[in-house]
């Protein structure tokens, strides 16, 4: 490997954005390449289906100071939790505080990634080129996850990587599917429009409001780190129990899991607009036939619309599937970035925190800086790290396809913090 090794990033979304902006200031030769005019990835709002998926409406769920990236506030005129707008501003004067553009080639698409030997040979649509070390940040909430039910359904069927806002809807009965953020954010905007609303979650959630004693409800968190876990849940769940009552008083389940089990919902609506009559909660589905949706406690309703806010899987579709696969096969990365077999191959924003992805996917890329100068090494153990790493969470995630990615923010940025300094 020579001295100054030549680096390929693969997207200039707010992961990409940070991994090319510490690589550049540290004096690396860093090329990122973005198949997007612009930088941004899932925030650039686009009214047509592309990669991008933000909605119109939407604000960010972590708050304002728990979304920075480390060296960069928000402006302090920014509100607690930002638009999509406003955090599509912050990452471009990010762009353009560390003049990043310079290494940014736009309108590239990766096609294919072929590891040669102690080298990654990237094809885009016409050309190719050879680079010592690969970082991989194209995102993970862009290829749907489309669920399949008994029975055909005659209405129309869509992802939420379709929904943009919510003039579409108007009028029309709409079954919006998932208990994530996408379902209750968008089953809320829909159903200032639609003629009837619906939401069919598949287990029962907790559902955490947006503040918590006047403050975002993450800042109201973090000051109560410092309370042994247990009994810092326990008071969670009382305060939630204490303003929202039971979940089976708005029709919906009681959860199945413990508060922070499962990847937080952070909506204030939804349980609002439940209680006006505005959106009703149903069961998770049984089987379609024609406009009706049958759900599993035998009741039927029909739709001019089921919209699946299902989530979405975990696509590389530049590596051969045989190579790299997360979709289905364990993670098996050191810190959710670095690879077993490949030591010239890391990934950034490759988790789902409790919290933010960015601020994560800075600390992921101040490692590697530390990693090519040789300044931090990987575990001697790599297989065993990686499984201690993967046994340790701070909580124990349900087990479904999303919690494959899910970190606890405070947790891995203390770890990550800790490793790198
Ligand atoms: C509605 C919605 C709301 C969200 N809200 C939050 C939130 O509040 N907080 C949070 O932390 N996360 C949120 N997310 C998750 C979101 O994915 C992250 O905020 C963030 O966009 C992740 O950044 P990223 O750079 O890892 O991926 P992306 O934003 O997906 O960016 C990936 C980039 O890679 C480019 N790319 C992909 N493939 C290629 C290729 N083959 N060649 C060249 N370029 C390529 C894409 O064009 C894109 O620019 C939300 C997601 C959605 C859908
Ligand atoms: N306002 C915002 O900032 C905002 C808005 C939208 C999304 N986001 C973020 O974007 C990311 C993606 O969120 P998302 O809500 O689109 O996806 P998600 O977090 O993966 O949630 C998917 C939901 O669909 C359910 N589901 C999956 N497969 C199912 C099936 N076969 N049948 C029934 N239900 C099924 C899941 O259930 P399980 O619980 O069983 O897994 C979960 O409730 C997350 O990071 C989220 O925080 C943020």
């Amino acid at each position: 490997m020579s001295d100054n090794p030549k680096i390929a990033i693969i997207g200039a979304g707010p992961s990409g954005i940070t991994a090319l902006k510490n690589l550049a200031t540290n004096g690396f030769d860093v090329t990122c390449f973005e198949m997007n005019d612009q930088i941004g990835g899932n925030w650039v709002y686009k009214d047509k289906t592309g990669h991008s998926s933000v909605f119109k409406t939407t604000h960010i769920i972590s708050s304002k100071k728990f979304s920075e990236y480390t060296d960069f506030p928000m402006p302090d005129d920014y509100p607690d939790y930002p638009s999509g707008a406003e955090l599509l501003a912050y990452f471009n004067s990010y762009v353009n505080k560390f003049d990043l553009k310079q290494h940014i080639k736009f309108n590239t698409k990766v096609v294919k990634a072929i590891p040669l030997e102690n080298k990654w040979k990237l094809f885009f649509e016409d050309s190719s080129e050879d680079f010592d070390y690969l970082i991989v940040a194209n995102g993970h909430h862009w290829s749907p996850r489309i669920p399949t039910f008994e029975g055909e359904f005659s209405g129309e069927l869509m992802h939420s990587h379709q929904f943009k806002n919510n003039e579409y809807f108007k009028d029309k009965s709409v079954l919006v599917v998932g208990g994530g953020n996408s379902a209750c954010d968008i089953a809320v905007e829909v159903s200032r429009v639609a003629k009837k609303t619906s939401i069919s979650m598949r287990r029962g959630y907790h559902f955490i409001p947006k503040f918590m004693m006047g403050i975002p409800s993450d800042a109201y968190y973090a000051k109560t780190l410092w309370i042994p876990q247990r009994i810092r849940l326990f008071f969670q769940k009382l305060a939630l129990r204490f303003v929202q009552g039971n979940y089976e008083n708005y029709g919906l389940q009681k959860p199945d899991h413990d508060i922070l089990q499962s990847h937080a919902t952070v909506n204030s609506e939804l349980l609002y607009f439940i209680k006006h009559g505005k959106i009703s909660p149903k069961k998770n589905i049984s089987r379609f036939s024609g406009s009706d949706v049958e759900f599993i406690d035998g009741e039927k309703e029909d739709y001019d619309i089921v919209l699946f806010a299902t989530g979405y899987k975990i696509s590389f579709p530049f590596f051969s599937t045989s190579n790299i696969d997360y979709e289905n096969n364990d993670i098996d990365l050191y810190n959710f970035c670095f690879h077993p077999k490949h030591s010239n191959l890391m990934f950034v924003g490759l988790l789902q925190p409790l919290g933010c992805i960015w601020p994560l996917s800075d600390l992921q890329s101040q490692q590697i800086v530390k990693y090519l100068r040789n300044e931090w090494n990987l575990p001697k153990d790599f297989e065993k790290a990686v499984r201690n790493q993967q046994n340790s969470m701070p909580y124990d995630f349900i087990d479904t396809p999303r919690h494959k990615l899910e970190v606890d923010y405070h947790a891995f940025s203390k770890h990550l913090q800790n490793e790198i300094n």
